[in-house]
């Protein structure tokens, strides 16, 4: 086994940011090993996403439990029995239960295709669509630590794209998606390494801004 920090990715659908997260671990910029990948559908792309790239993959449907917590109890079952140190939700339809919270404290990392706190709360592609009706000239995305407060973790970097006349909430998504494929990966390396200090549990710095007497 290598001395990667072991990363735990749950998705639900399409997969392409577990597919970035998969690219980055190959070509190095993120130094981490994919231990394990937890999707709550079955037969969804992400899972052959997975199984190429050699990643153990679990299936957790909702319905396979009898409440939020047991299917909760068993993500965190599975994921220490891969000996995952931090989690990230790539796509996953799911509010994560408060025990899952708990145990990997401040180690939960989330990718949300707005600039929060706007358009919080919703599912792909409901942030873009709302983003287009509100007229906004810029959106983007956002990645953060996961907290009981749906989308409101403490926000660990973000990425802007420009909001075209012509948009539909396809093309903004898609403009929207191709940022989160650099942004996610990124964030999760910036935290592996230590370099994103929460302060209050509320925000976060980067270590290196951390100024003597803060
Ligand atoms: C992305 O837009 C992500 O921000 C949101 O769900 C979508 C997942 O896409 N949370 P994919 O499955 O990674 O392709």
């Amino acid at each position: 086994m290598s001395d990667l920090p072991r990363i735990g990715v749950l998705v639900s659908g399409r997969g392409s940011n577990l597919a970035a997260l998969i690219a980055a671990t190959e070509n190095g910029t993120l130094p981490a090993q994919i231990a394990l990948v937890i999707s709550s559908k079955p037969n969804v792309p992400a899972l052959e996403i997975a199984a190429n790239a050699g990643i153990p993959t679990q299936v957790m449907r909702p319905r396979d439990f009898a409440s939020r917590h047991e299917e909760g109890e068993a993500i965190i079952a599975a994921m220490r029995s891969a000996q995952v140190e931090l989690l990230v939700l790539a796509g996953y339809a799911r509010l994560v239960d408060p025990c899952v919270i708990e145990a990997y404290r401040w180690k939960i990392i989330n990718i949300h295709p707005s600039l929060l706190p706007a358009f919080a709360g919703s599912m792909a592609p409901g942030p873009q669509a709302a983003a287009l009706a509100a007229g906004v000239k810029f959106s983007g995305c956002t990645t953060h630590f996961v907290t009981e407060d749906t989308d409101a973790g403490p926000i660990i970097d973000q990425a802007v794209v420009p909001v075209h006349d012509d948009d539909t909430v396809e093309t903004l998504a898609d403009r929207i998606l191709r940022a989160e494929h650099q942004l996610l990966p990124a964030s999760v390396a910036a935290v592996l390494a230590g370099e994103v200090q929460i302060i209050d549990g509320r925000r976060t710095v980067r270590r290196s801004s951390v100024h003597a007497g803060d």
